[in-house]
């Protein structure tokens, strides 16, 4: 081995798993090692305590990996587990509940101490808010449903209220959800018992259905992203807090392909995130189909959808597109990097295919596939643990 293949092994973690959810009903294990002749991708465990759909998976700092259910096969009912992950990639259960609201989609970790998390609950329009401060026994300590006055803009998606995400704020006090129903990301503040108590929201374009958002912070300045999934666009704010809460200015709107973009009809936007290093925004459109790639393990060619890269402007938090590139195919409902930035996963659902994409942290720029593999089912999460 060469002394420079040493120094690169040596500035690894000891191990880097990768977290899947399938609609086949498996949490799987893929252990990513990556060595001078290439990225090797391999299953090592898989799990199927989470539901017959497993749909969201959140890790939290202590390693206990929370897994939400769709539960469209067991209506209105979903499955929430609770794993605590071990060092050769296994999961151990300690505890499900199986009586969950329908339609989880998401789950943030919030609280002091992380002791709690909350999830959105797309088809059940609602969300929930859960005590994990002993993992092995969650309990419920809020749900809200909401109605919509009148159906939206865009009638058959939004005839009701659809939560799609939790995430936190940058400090931690806040929880916003967007609810691609109502055109709103619903804005909580973090109360002392950790409950949500709603604050005004943030009003979008009518038909836009906001579906998931992301922050940055740069310097003092924070700076909130959010993904359309109907109008297929991104708005981008700066975020100011206020003795009334938070506070969103506008500064940028275009297509999910940039100011000229045109996005095909039939498209749909699905994840945004913002690298770690907060100079990247990076999103996903489902069905385009703008490419066509090499085979993974084959002869010939298949479609690929779109990760569309824009570069944050450092000064202002204005996003600029600076490069398309192939997501690897079909349906890229979800991706992540990993801690340094450096590898993109993306969970193809249409194609059951975990796709590796390499990022050049110093330009921020997205480079090809290193790894691939096949697994089994829709692949609608995919998470890093570097032990
Ligand atoms: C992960 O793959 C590496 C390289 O093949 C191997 O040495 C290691 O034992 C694997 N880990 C597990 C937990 O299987
Ligand atoms: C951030 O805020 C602190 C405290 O107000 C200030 O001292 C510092 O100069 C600011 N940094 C930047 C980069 O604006």
């Amino acid at each position: 081995m060469s002394a420079l293949a040493v120094l690169l092994l040596a500035g690894q973690a000891s191990a880097t798993y990768l977290y899947v959810a399938s609609y086949s009903g498996f949490v799987s294990t893929l252990n990513l090692t990556e060595t001078e002749s290439g990225t090797d991708l391999d299953i090592i465990a898989q799990d199927n305590n989470c539901g017959a759909i497993p749909s969201w998976l959140t890790l939290k700092d202590d390693g206990t990996l929370i897994c939400v259910d769709e539960g469209w096969r067991t209506w209105p009912d979903g499955t929430t587990a609770i794993y605590s992950t071990n060092d050769d990639g296994s999961l151990s259960l300690l505890s499900a509940v199986n009586d969950v609201l329908v339609g989880s989609v998401s789950t943030v970790v919030y609280g002091d101490d992380n002791s709690h998390f909350a999830i959105a609950h797309y088809a059940g329009s609602g969300i929930s808010a859960w005590d994990i401060a002993d993992p092995s026994a969650p309990s419920m300590i809020q749900q809200e449903l909401y109605e919509i006055e009148q159906p939206g803009a865009d009638p058959e998606r939004q005839e009701a209220a659809h939560p799609h995400q939790v995430i936190t704020d940058p400090t931690g006090k806040y929880v916003l959800a967007p609810d691609l129903g109502a055109d709103i990301v619903r804005v909580y503040s973090i109360a002392s018992d950790a409950t949500l108590e709603p604050d005004e929201p943030l009003e979008v374009p009518a038909g836009s259905g906001p579906r998931h958002a992301a922050f940055a912070v740069i310097d003092n300045a924070t700076y909130l992203y959010i993904l359309n999934e109907l109008a297929n666009t991104i708005l981008a704010y700066t975020v100011t807090y206020t003795d009334r809460g938070m506070s969103f200015d506008e500064i940028y709107r275009s297509s999910i392909y940039g100011e000229d973009g045109q996005v095909p009809e039939g498209v749909t936007s699905a994840e945004i995130f913002v690298t770690p290093d907060q100079k990247n925004v990076i999103l996903s459109s489902r069905m385009d189909k703008s490419f066509e790639i090499p085979a993974f393990g084959g002869d010939g060619s298949v479609s690929s959808d779109t990760l569309a890269n824009f570069a944050i402007d450092q000064c202002t938090g204005v996003p600029e597109l600076v490069q398309t590139v192939p997501a690897g195919g079909i349906q890229p409902r979800q991706f992540s990097t990993n801690a340094e930035g450096s590898r993109v996963a993306v969970g193809l659902q249409r194609d059951s295919r975990v796709v590796i994409i390499e990022r050049d942290v110093e330009t921020g720029m997205l480079g090809d596939s290193v790894a691939w593999l096949d697994v089994e089912g829709e692949l609608v999460s995919v998470i890093w643990n570097e032990l």
